[in-house]
């Protein structure tokens, strides 16, 4: 699964060897997860492979220099070395390896190594005796003291002819050992529920009510739990979009068939509730059998309100953590705080409705999460970071509240 790898921004360093061949295969590969990638080369790294492989595959220029005005100009190391969510060294040959461990700063490569806050791992790859040598193995640990992840060679025949370990890991498996530095395991063996979308009030055979909620918000916190090692369960309104990988998806269309698949779901077995579908408030009283025909000037269709699903869900026993949203153009802290209350809610997380850049249709979202004793601003970014945030800070706070007791 190399879901984590959306949207994240990977710095795929080549040093020189053999191996560099699959590093082109290895850009492809994190491309096509949604990683935006910008390749950094050693001028030994250049024998092997042109910049302008892959600078067509990444589509991004090709970092090769420390000292050139032109590139810092540009994305200069620093800039480079912030930018990143990961710095990969693939192939890490043992001179780059000893360099890395030493701190040695003496190109590009190495500087935004020691210059950068981001995760940092790196992909041996060399002559069997080279890795054994004494010498690499104690570069490798204190790498390893250092944060460093190894993702460790593999044994095989090698281009020099010899037969044993040292063989850099495939393309296909350093792409997935990248997206699993993403995956946390805040969620491990927990199973959340969650609501998404808009619902479908229907008034006779042909029409109904519903708004514009999209879903992207609800589906990108059910994607984060799977992240996070959570069993999902989505129970979703009509929207187009895809089932995130290995989430059981329920489908409906009223806000009466979501509260059934929900109380469902939670009847299974749910630890944590998550409640981001805008349901619509009111259903026609009744669905007419035929088609409504045209009449007078005006015409009166009665109303009558849905129950509410997560106040409902929240009054369960045993209650699951319950996750609610808001959506508040003014006085943000109180209504939220007021519907964490009577909605009886563990956390809500309250979007600013009021700003057009971001909400309903938007791939993006910012917003304040509330909890009884605390509050966190998560700004705006895509749905799919906001997701993560929001699900680290769900995790965190249901460990605080819950214990595995209570919920089992
Ligand atoms: O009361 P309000 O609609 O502002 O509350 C929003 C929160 O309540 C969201 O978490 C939404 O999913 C949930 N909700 C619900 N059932 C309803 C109305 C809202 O679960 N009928």
């Amino acid at each position: 699964m190399l879901a984590t790898l959306r949207q994240k921004r990977v710095i795929l360093g080549i040093s020189g060897g053999i191996a560099a061949y699959k590093s082109a295969d290895l850009v492809r590969r994190l491309k096509d997860a949604g990683a935006d990638v910008h390749v950094v080369m050693t001028a030994a790294a250049q024998q092997f492979i042109t910049p302008l492989t892959l600078q067509a595959l990444s589509g991004n220029p090709v970092h090769t220099e420390l000292l050139n005005p032109e590139a810092e100009a540009g994305m200069g190391h620093i800039q480079l070395a912030r930018w990143a969510d990961v710095v990969l060294v693939a192939p890490a040959s043992a001179d780059v390896i000893a360099r890395l461990a030493q701190g040695v700063a003496n190109d590009l490569l190495t500087t935004l190594w020691l210059a950068t806050k981001a995760k940092r791992a790196v992909a041996p790859a060399m002559n069997q005796q080279m890795w054994a040598a004494q010498i690499t193995q104690d570069n490798i640990a204190t790498l390893i003291k250092q944060g460093v992840e190894v993702f460790y060679p593999a044994s095989g025949s090698q281009a020099c002819g010899d037969v044993g370990m040292g063989r850099m890991l495939e393309a296909v498996e350093l792409a997935q050992c990248c997206a699993d530095l993403f995956a946390t395991q805040a969620l491990t063996g927990k199973r959340v529920v969650i609501t998404a979308g808009p619902t479908q009030e229907n008034l006779d055979p042909v029409r109904y009510m519903t708004n514009h909620s999209s879903g992207k918000m609800g589906f990108s916190i059910a994607q984060a739990c799977i992240e996070a090692g959570a069993q999902v369960t989505l129970i979703s309104g009509p929207v187009h979009l895809p089932t995130p990988d290995r989430v059981q998806r329920v489908n409906v269309v009223s806000a009466l068939q979501m509260l059934e698949a929900s109380q469902q779901a939670v009847n299974d077995g749910c630890d944590i509730f998550i409640a981001s579908a805008a349901v619509a408030d009111y259903r026609p009283i009744r669905i007419a059998e035929q088609k409504i025909k045209k009449q007078g000037d005006n015409i009166h269709i009665e109303l009558v309100k849905n129950p509410d699903i997560v106040a409902t869900i929240a009054q369960m026993t045993p209650k699951p953590f319950v996750l609610g949203f808001a959506a508040e153009t003014e006085r943000v802290e109180e209504y939220a705080r007021h519907k964490l209350q009577t909605k009886n809610l563990n956390m809500i997380a309250c979007n600013d409705v009021s700003r057009t850049d971001i909400g309903f249709q938007s791939d993006d979202n910012a917003m304040t999460v509330f909890w009884t004793n605390g509050c966190q601003k998560l700004d705006k970014a895509p749905k799919q970071q906001i997701a993560r945030q929001l699900v680290a800070l769900c995790a965190q706070q249901f460990l605080n509240e819950y214990n595995d007791e209570a919920t089992s």
